[in-house]
């Protein structure tokens, strides 16, 4: 989908020309003041008159339009957006506000809008200039993308109507510098989301193994990375046994995709990022019940928010190393499918009782760990689907994360809070471990229902260096949605492609 321009500007109140001026209010807040009283005073009153009148409450995310007296006013509309209670706000209301003002556009059919953040930016510790663009901006890209390929029909006659343009309003020169850097920040970075998306959306039949791959090639084409892509013999003769017999069962090819971008000294380790590309699991021999089995195109979440990821890092040109991997392949039941019982043997050579066909994600990714090891890194960060057992913990509000090194895990954290793509920890204490011994095997695949997302961390972190630092990131909860949110639309939600490029971003120092 074609992607809104989004631009700063530097102009008073009264040279201002725009369709929509998105405007926030803050609960109980009756005086205009700052921007808002130059605008209130082109409205001859009606804003302040509306803020007083108690008829807009200011809840997070309520709208109300208010129109100009003077039919020549060069602002067409405003559009009040409620930011909640003054004290509260966050850069995650300010995302749902203009998330919140998107939509209402979208209603009206208005094509252009303009936001002002200036007047929020001083209200919570992690917010300046910087970080309230970074927000508006990633919202507004957030809530204007849209997966249509596949209609071809709209349910209403008219076409529904994209946001062509926006622009974030500077009051003063140095809040332009900043919000200049925002919207080139907040475009890529938003792009990258939207670019995991596109291919977490796409259902099934289309975005198999092969088709992800492809994609990661184009991708590695336009924006100079270097891109490795092994087909099934040549993922058996790299000896990625865990890979091949979760993709035995399947007529679709696996793959296993390395790509790599090099914007740090050339000797610098890298940062390695793995996601879970299972790109339909039906759960295998050990079938999962139909109801919602649909949502397993999803299964590939992690696999599309590190190809996003490092498409927003090569964007960004950052002065680090980084390196995406991703074992694709669909888990399928069939005559030649892996069998509970089987034993199989992975990269490492540890060998796995497979007591569960639905457990294939912690598979697919022990070959990868595995595989992680050649580029030296200096960290890894995985990115997965991963257990049901992450939703009844955590719904679909945070991220269970885990770890081996406590600073890795307060970086991660840290990133996880200033993109609202929050990370909540989970101990890998020694105990849970015996959960996943075999007596046949090195270990099994599935540890049981108690703490299924530990063990699933565990199992893991078996295939990790113990002193390369690494976290963990289900995302089974959080990477796709049943309902929309302010910015997010049904369905993809590109989590946790906007953590993993702040976090990247912060180890560049940029
Ligand atoms: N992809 C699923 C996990 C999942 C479930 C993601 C629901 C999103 C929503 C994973 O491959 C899986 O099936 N895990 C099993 C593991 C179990 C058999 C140990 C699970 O969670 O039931
Ligand atoms: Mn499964
Ligand atoms: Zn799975």
């Amino acid at each position: 989908m074609a992607e809104p321009k989004i631009a700063t500007a530097r102009v008073s109140a009264d040279e201002l020309n725009t369709q929509l001026l998105v405007l926030h209010a803050f609960e109980r807040d009756t005086s205009a003041v700052g921007f808002v009283s130059k605008v209130d005073r082109l409205y001859d009153g009606a804003l302040s008159r509306v803020l007083s009148s108690g008829d807009f409450a200011g809840h997070s995310t309520d709208t109300m339009v208010v129109y100009p007296p003077n039919p020549d006013c060069g602002i067409r509309r405003v559009l009040l957006v409620g930011a909640g209670k003054r004290e509260d706000h966050t850069v995650e209301r300010l995302r749902r506000a203009v998330g919140s003002a998107v939509r209402a556009a979208e209603k009206m059919a208005i094509r252009e809008m303009s936001i002002s953040v200036g007047h929020v930016h001083h209200l919570s510790e992690h917010m300046g200039d910087y970080y309230a663009g970074l927000a508006a901006v990633e919202a507004a890209m957030l809530a204007a993308w849209d997966y249509r390929d596949l209609k071809t029909q709209d349910e209403d006659s008219a076409p529904r109507a994209t946001l062509d343009e926006v622009s974030i309003l500077a009051h003063d020169d140095r809040e332009l510098d900043e919000l200049n850097r925002a919207v080139r920040h907040g475009t890529i970075t938003a792009r990258g989301a939207n670019v995991a998306r596109d291919l977490q959306q796409r259902p099934g039949n289309i975005a198999t193994p092969t088709f992800v791959a492809e994609h990661a090639r184009e991708i590695a084409g336009r924006l100079d990375l270097k891109v490795t892509v092994l087909d099934r013999e040549q993922i058996r003769s790299e000896g990625m046994h865990g890979l091949l017999a979760v993709a035995q069962g399947s007529a679709e090819e696996p793959r296993f995709v390395a790509l790599e971008y090099n914007g740090g000294e050339k000797d610098a380790k890298p940062l390695v990022l793995v996601g879970k590309g299972v790109t339909f699991d039906t759960g295998g021999l050990s079938i999962k019940p139909s109801e919602r089995m649909e949502d397993m195109k999803f299964d590939m979440s992690g696999a599309a928010a590190v190809i996003g990821a490092i498409h927003a890092i090569a964007e960004l040109e950052l002065k680090i190393n980084v390196v995406a991997l991703t074992p694709l392949t669909e888990n399928l039941p069939s005559g030649s499918a892996y069998k509970p019982g089987d034993v199989i043997n992975t990269l490492l050579g540890k060998t796995i009782e497979v007591v569960n066909t639905d457990a294939e994600g912690r598979i697919v990714l022990a070959d990868a760990l595995v595989y992680a090891r050649r580029y030296n890194p200096a960290a890894i960060v995985d990115c997965a689907t991963l257990t049901g057992a992450c939703v009844i913990a955590l719904g679909h509000h945070a991220i269970a994360l885990m770890g081996n090194n406590g600073q890795l895990i307060d970086q991660v954290r840290a990133a996880g809070q200033r993109t609202g793509e929050r990370c909540w920890p989970m101990p890998l204490w020694d105990e849970y471990k015996e959960q996943i011994t075999s007596n046949i095997a090195d270990m099994k695949n599935s540890g049981g229902r108690a703490a299924g997302s530990i063990t699933a961390g565990w199992f893991l972190k078996e295939f990790v260096a113990d002193e390369t630092p690494w976290v963990h990131l289900d995302i089974a909860g959080t990477a796709y949605r049943d309902e929309a949110a302010p910015y997010l639309r049904k369905g993809a939600a590109g989590v946790p492609a906007r953590l993993l490029i702040d976090w990247v971003r912060a180890r560049a120092g940029a």
